[in-house]
Formats: C-alpha cells, sequence, structure tokens
C-alpha cells in the first residue's frame, strides 16, 4: 500500500536544522552512536560525544578517527557532576542519550551495571538537561521496553511497558524516567524530550558478541565456517541508519513543536523479517566464499517470540518510513566489514550515508 505521511514530510527535511547546533550524543564510542555521531558531523553540527573508552578498536569511532572530528569527552553516565560539567562547558542546543550496556546476556552477568547504567545514567541526563534548559532531547531507549506478550502483532506506543531480563527492564524503566521527566519538569517550558524505540540493528562496525551479524562477519573474515546455533529462528533486521534517521527527525520535528514529545517506534517492513539462516547464506554469497555448520543439533531450545514494532505512529505524524530493504541492508554491512581495513573507512562510512540519504529521497513512502 502506497500512502503519503500525514504531515507530508520528507525524511530528510532535517537537513538544514542540524548545520552549526551543538548537539551532545551520549555513546559516542559505540556503534550507533558513532555513526550518528558521523551523520551529524556531515551535516554540519558541532557534535560533542560523552562516552566510556570504546570496546573495540575495530568500530567505527576508531578506524574513522571520529575522536578527532568531534569534541570527544570520555565520562561516566552514572556520574552527575562529570556529566553537569560538560553540559555547563559545551551548552548543547540538541542531546541524543544513548549511552547505556545494551546486552542482553550481559545483563543477566552483571545487573546492577545495566540497571545503573541505563536507569540512573538516563537520569542523570536529563536531570543535566533540567538544570541547563537544553531544549531537545532525544533518549533510545529499546523495542525491548515492552512487556512481550508473544503475540504475533507490532507493539504501539502505547502498548504496556514490561521487559522481565535486566536489560529489558532496565529500558522500560528508562522510558518512565523519561516519561516523568517530561511531565514533572519540561512540561510549559522551551525543553522537549521524546524517546525512540528501534529493534536490533545490522550495520558496519559492530563487533559485540553473541549479536548474529558480528559473529558470522568474524568467521568469515578469519575464513573459519560460521557455526549457527538457531538457523531456523527469524529475526527482523533493520540497518542502522534507518533508526538513526528516524532520531535526527524526531529531534528535528521536535523544535516544530511539542506534540512530537512521548514515545516513537522505528522498526522495519516485514519482509526484512526473514530466518538466520537466509542472512548467513545471503552474507556467503554476497562475500563470494565461506561456509556455515548448523550446531542446532536439530533441538535448538524454545525461543521467545521476538517483538515486531508497530511503526504507524512514526510514519504518519513525523514522515519516517524505514529506507533499507533486507538485500540493500546486507550489501551495506558487506561492503563495510569486506573494506574497512583496506580502504579509508571515514570515506567507506559517508559514501554509504550519502547513498542512504539519496535512496531516501527517492523511496515512496510505505506503512508496515
Ligand atoms: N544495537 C542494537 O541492535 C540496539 C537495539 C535496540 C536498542 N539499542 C540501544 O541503542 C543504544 C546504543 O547501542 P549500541 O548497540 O550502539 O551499543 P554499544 O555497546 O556499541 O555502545 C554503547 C555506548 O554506551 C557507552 N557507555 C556504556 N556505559 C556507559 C557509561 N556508564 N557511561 C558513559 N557511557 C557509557 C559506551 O562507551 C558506548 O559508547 C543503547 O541505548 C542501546 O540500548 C541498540
Amino acid at each position: 500500500m502506497v500512502l503519503h505521511g500525514r504531515s507530508g514530510g520528507n525524511s530528510l527535511d532535517y537537513a538544514d536544522f542540524y548545520r552549526g547546533k551543538t548537539v551532545l550524543v551520549t555513546g559516542h564510542t559505540g556503534f550507533k552512536g558513532s555513526w550518528l555521531s558521523l551523520w551529524l558531523e556531515s551535516l554540519g553540527a558541532k557534535v560533542v560525544g560523552y562516552a566510556l573508552d570504546p570496546i573495540y578498536q575495530d568500530g567505527v569511532f576508531g578506524v574513522t578517527n571520529l575522536g578527532k572530528r568531534i569534541v570527544d569527552v570520555r565520562g561516566d553516565v552514572r556520574n552527575l557532576e562529570e556529566l553537569r560539567n560538560a553540559f555547563s562547558e559545551h551548552d548543547p542546543d540538541v542531546v541524543f542519550h544513548l549511552a547505556a550496556q545494551p546486552l542482553v546476556l550481559e545483563s543477566y552477568d552483571d545487573p546492577v551495571t545495566t540497571f545503573t547504567t541505563n536507569v540512573i545514567g538516563t537520569t542523570n541526563v536529563l536531570e543535566c538537561v533540567r538544570k541547563s534548559n537544553t531544549p531537545i532531547t532525544v533518549a533510545i531507549t529499546s523495542d525491548k521496553c515492552y512487556a512481550n506478550k508473544e503475540h504475533i502483532w507490532g507493539y504501539k506506543e502505547n502498548d504496556e511497558l514490561g521487559g522481565v531480563d535486566p536489560y529489558s527492564a532496565s529500558k522500560s524503566c528508562a522510558e518512565h524516567v523519561v516519561n516523568s521527566y517530561t511531565k514533572s519538569f519540561f512540561s510549559g517550558k522551551d525543553i522537549r524530550c521524546a524517546s525512540a524505540r528501534a529493534g536490533n540493528v545490522i550495520g558496519g562496525g559492530d563487533w559485540s558478541r553473541n549479536r548474529i551479524v558480528p559473529d558470522v562477519m568474524r568467521a568469515l573474515l578469519a575464513k573459519t565456517p560460521v557455526q549457527v546455533r538457531n538457523p531456523s529462528s527469524t529475526r527482523p533486521w533493520q540497518h542502522v541508519l534507518d533508526p538513526l534517521n528516524g532520531y535526527l527527525l524526531l529531534g528535528a520535528r521536535l523544535s516544530e513543536n511539542d506534540r512530537f514529545e512521548g514515545p516513537w517506534n522505528f522498526g522495519p517492513t516485514h519482509d526484512s523479517i526473514i530466518t538466520v539462516r537466509e542472512v548467513v547464506e545471503r552474507i556467503i554469497r554476497m562475500m563470494g566464499e565461506g561456509s556455515w555448520n548448523d550446531i542446532s543439533g536439530g533441538n535448538a531450545p524454545h525461543e521467545t517470540r521476538f517483538l515486531s514494532l508497530d511503526s504507524s505512529k512514526s510514519y504518519f505524524h513525523l514522515g519516517w518510513k524505514p529506507v533499507l530493504d533486507i538485500d540493500t541492508a546486507l550489501r551495506f554491512v558487506v561492503e563495510w566489514y569486506g573494506s574497512y581495513n583496506s580502504s579509508d573507512a571515514y570515506v567507506l562510512c559517508k559514501s554509504q550515508i550519502e547513498e542512504f540519504m539519496a535512496l531516501s529521497k527517492k523511496s515512496s513512502p510505505h506503512i508496515n
């Protein structure tokens, strides 16, 4: 079905909004934050990053030399004093809060760090926003903030929050923090805040353990067979640039009107929901070599049904839509891992952002 977003907005009409603005990105040394920082830098923003040291030297932050291109502040979001100093020194116009402990398995090993980083960290960021009257904030949570009812329908922004594992629970708590600060402190002032919920994303420069695409790329680059635990599981696959496009658009929309406050879903289209086996085989075909082994033993444990998101609200009210289909998303991934260390990785990332923007201009809106 081809429809036009109610706002009539082109998803790239924020291109001028960020030029000359000071934008604080927490989590800029990580996977999504480094892509977002590069994109903002290319839009002419003065980007200030605030995060811990990068874990993987071959991530986008390291290979693009991002630390030299933006203001690179190393600090902990759990430390309110350090965070306050960053806000008062740089006086941001816009904040994108991405710093988090983002892994479910890690959250079982270290629930305290997960909760303090994701909940107290978010509270500290919003407290600095409150004290410094920062006009616009987009807090990145997750699709896992919803109570998973294991149903097939996409979750809407007004569905029940929940989450059983510590990571998911911490992200639903972060949603409550955003809602509380917005209604208790920001309402009626020129401080606008929204939360953004997206699912698992893929893209160049993610090396996190126990995520499928990084595990596949690590094996293929080492010329060893990919060991696949759950080939028949289906997942929604989305390139990192798609939700980032949504965050950028949301930040710009917030500057127009406070009706853009509140939660927003940014999910992939239904035809991007395919099995792990299909993804592994398509990546191997695109790489031109490699093999994989099924190590499920035919009795993979029951998996919780993945959460899918209903992004109608973002489509109709923000004018946002996913741009990259699954094959283009995988092509971007294979291109990145195949050439990041043999070419100029900064040029590679910028050219993927430019291609994304060109495709976005061409694609016609459709509903999830
Ligand atoms: N990657 C995904 O598939 C995905 C899916 C849904 C939501 N998210 C959310 O997107 C955001 C970014 O995720 P990512 O995949 O880029 O994660 P990542 O692990 O690659 O990056 C996390 C960033 O947070 C920073 N950080 C962690 N603890 C910190 C602390 N105490 N103080 C300051 N900085 C700290 C790290 O230094 C890093 O810069 C997170 O909020 C995550 O929950 C990610």
